[in-house]
């Protein structure tokens, strides 16, 4: 029987490949048998087949870059790994964790064929993300640069509002609707993660800004905090043949907390931010 979870004879491209599940998710694809390109600001370490200098903000770099890749051949994988944690300024969150994702799989999808799939990392701050979905909605409409910019800064009086939560709503919200398209129109599948606490580079910035009391008390059903290659697994998984009827998914994958606090089992208010 042949192996559903390799990737021999495919073309993957990992944006984001630099560090944390980007990396963890770009060597475990090489190391089962795929071409992977890599897309990051920073070069990796890790032996990738093909690197490219790609800053995520900007629409017109995702889209020559996409286009290189094209010019050797189908994407049959896309995984967008890429994200900025809340330390950064609003919009440039929102840029990378999601506008940069819309624009990085409507560039792949004409190079996708059919079988093929896109797996991207939302998080489980965008919990919240089924009491939105009109105000998502709204969000995901807008096309100009400037009107969402006004957007996202008329939202910033709203209590408890986060640019890096609406952002990772966005993209959960984002991959729910388009499964519905992608999936008839092409035999492509989008899914995407919500990991809780992982191991990463970007863990420094969640103490910083929602405070360490907040990430000691943050519920962890299997203990402590999940490694890149935990959440690397579940992507390649997703990408894979194996998940071949999987689409228009968000997969919690942080070990319960956010079934816990869906289904009443954990309380909230361990998750309200601590008091400044
Ligand atoms: N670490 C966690 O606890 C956690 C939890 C839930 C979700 N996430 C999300 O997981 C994703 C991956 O983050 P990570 O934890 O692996 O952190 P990380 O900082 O190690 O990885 C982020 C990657 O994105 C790249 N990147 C950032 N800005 C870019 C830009 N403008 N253009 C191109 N590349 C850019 C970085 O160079 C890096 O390779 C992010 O979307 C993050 O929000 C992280």
């Amino acid at each position: 029987m042949s192996n559903p979870l390799s990737y021999e004879g495919k073309r993957v491209l990992v944006a984001g490949c630099f560090s944390g599940m980007g990396a963890a998710t770009a060597k475990i694809v090489k190391d089962l048998g795929g071409f992977v390109s890599g897309f990051d600001i920073k070069k990796p370490e890790i032996p990738i087949d093909e690197f490219r200098h790609v800053n995520l903000k900007e629409s017109d770099a995702i889209q020559s870059a996409v286009a290189e890749v094209a010019r050797a051949g189908p994407i049959d994988t896309l995984f967008y790994c890429a994200g900025l944690s809340p330390v950064h300024p609003d919009f440039d969150v929102v840029l990378v964790n999601f506008l940069g994702l819309r624009e990085t799989v409507e560039a792949c999808v004409p190079h996708i064929p059919r079988g093929g799939s896109v797996a991207s990392i939302s998080s489980g701050a965008g919990m919240g993300y089924l009491g939105a979905v009109a105000e998502v909605s709204e969000f995901l409409a807008l096309t100009d640069p400037d009107e969402m910019r006004a957007a996202l800064e008329a939202k910033q009086s709203q209590p408890f509002y986060s640019a890096y939560a609406f952002s990772k709503m966005c993209s959960i919200i984002y991959t729910l609707q388009r499964g519905v398209t992608l999936a008839p129109e092409k035999g492509i599948r989008i899914n995407c993660i919500s990991p809780g606490p992982t191991a990463t580079p970007m863990m420094p910035d969640f103490i910083e800004t929602a405070g360490k009391g907040f990430m000691d008390r943050y519920p962890r059903p299997l203990g402590g905090d999940s490694t890149p290659e935990q959440q690397a697994w579940i992507l390649a998984f997703l990408g894979s043949d194996l998940a071949s009827y999987i689409n228009g998914e968000n997969i919690f994958s942080d070990g319960g907390t956010c079934g816990g606090v869906m289904t009443g089992a954990i309380d909230p208010t361990t998750l309200m931010p601590d008091p400044t």
